[in-house]
């Protein structure tokens, strides 16, 4: 492993960008240093410049410098959940550009707890921005098999730092000082809870409350679509049986996109040819199981997926992965 960090990093230092390994999802990571590295990130991805990146870092001191206000509230939250799958989004500092953050005054950073990440990020002393390693709107990455597949035909240096742990990407949460009160939005679900993060500020004197309410402007990367796979995934909420699904697709078939964002959906032609996505109840190992589990299907020449919701499909930790599933679907019944 050690030959292949040596090669990530002298990718990186020649504003290169690798496949990275963190505990959420694989990430598509260059040096942020280097203007020719974050703008590879956009164009191998296809990712709009609208769409801001996450920086992530190896330590609190460099995360400390990526921010005009690194605030008893982040310090308190980075000091709890760092490393691990939480982004805070604070206003940035002149280290970061506007590249990065797609002209916004704020930037997400996070310290991700794949050892193989830490590692290249303090060798590189740098901090790297890393969106997930998939072409833009597709299913998140969760093995080096899956980056090295999507970008195929882009030579990607890719490390292999075996499945992700967490397998669903970081909560994002956007921290903003109100008058009297810090004010939090979460701006996509994740593993770390609302709960989570609320106890673990109970004996901090720290005021805070948390608003839903996030305009457009705030969070850019909310698309209705995301994560899709190449087939159309039906999420069925309402009980029906294979046999109804099936008539239900059939119905709605001209209906159903065949390409979302430029990602394309192949339109089923035998819709006896549908497969089941099952996880397990779970909701840490069916986070971890979900990119996975689709891309398999997907490509096991299923033609249609569809995931069936259950009563015990409830609690904070299945919203975040209701929030992927409702996103990747053609189709919700
Ligand atoms: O777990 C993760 O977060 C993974 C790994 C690789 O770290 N990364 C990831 O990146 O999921 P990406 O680019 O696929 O998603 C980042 C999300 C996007 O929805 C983006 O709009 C949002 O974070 N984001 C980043 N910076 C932001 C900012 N300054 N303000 C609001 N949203 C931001
Ligand atoms: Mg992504």
């Amino acid at each position: 492993m050690s030959e292949t960090i040596d090669r990530a990093i002298s990718i990186l230092n020649s504003g290169g960008i690798i496949g990275l390994p963190t505990e959420t999802v694989y990430g598509l990571a260059g040096a942020i240093h280097l203007p020719q590295s974050i703008e590879k990130i956009f164009t191998t991805k296809n990712r709009p410049f609208f769409d801001p990146l996450i920086v992530h870092v190896s330590s609190i001191d460099m995360a400390r410098k990526l921010t005009s206000d690194w605030s008893p509230l982040a310090h308190a939250l980075a000091e709890k959940f760092w490393p691990g799958p939480l982004t805070l989004v604070l206003p940035k500092s002149n280290q970061v550009s506007d590249m990065i953050t797609a002209g916004l005054q704020s930037v997400g950073i996070r310290m991700p707890q794949h050892p193989v990440a830490l590692d290249v990020i303090s060798r590189l002393a740098v901090p790297l921005a890393a969106p997930s390693a998939n072409k833009f709107g597709k299913t998140s990455p969760t093995m080096a098999s899956h980056v090295n597949e999507e970008f195929k035909d882009d030579n990607l240096f890719v490390l292999d730092g075996g499945p992700c742990e967490v397998g669903l990407e970081s909560t994002v949460l956007l921290i903003k000082r109100g008058l009297d009160r810090f004010e939090m939005s979460i701006l996509r679900a994740g593993q770390i809870t609302k709960s989570d993060i609320e106890k673990s500020l109970e004996d901090k004197n720290i005021q805070f409350q948390f608003v839903d309410a996030v305009s457009k402007a705030e969070s850019p990367g909310h698309m209705k679509h995301h994560y899709m796979p190449k087939v159309p995934l039906v999420l069925n909420e309402s009980g029906q049986t294979e046999n109804e699904i099936k008539e239900k697709v059939k119905a709605r078939l001209p209906e159903l996109p065949d390409q979302v964002d430029g990602v394309k959906i192949l339109k089923p032609t035998n819709l006896d040819n549908l497969k089941e996505l099952v996880l397990s109840s779970d909701p840490t190992i069916a986070a971890r199981e979900l990119y996975a589990k689709l891309r398999e299907i997907a490509d096991s020449g299923a033609e249609v997926i569809y995931f069936n919701k259950k009563s015990n499909h409830t609690g904070e930790k299945w919203e975040a992965i209701f929030d992927r599933l409702s996103k990747a679907a053609s189709l919700i019944i």
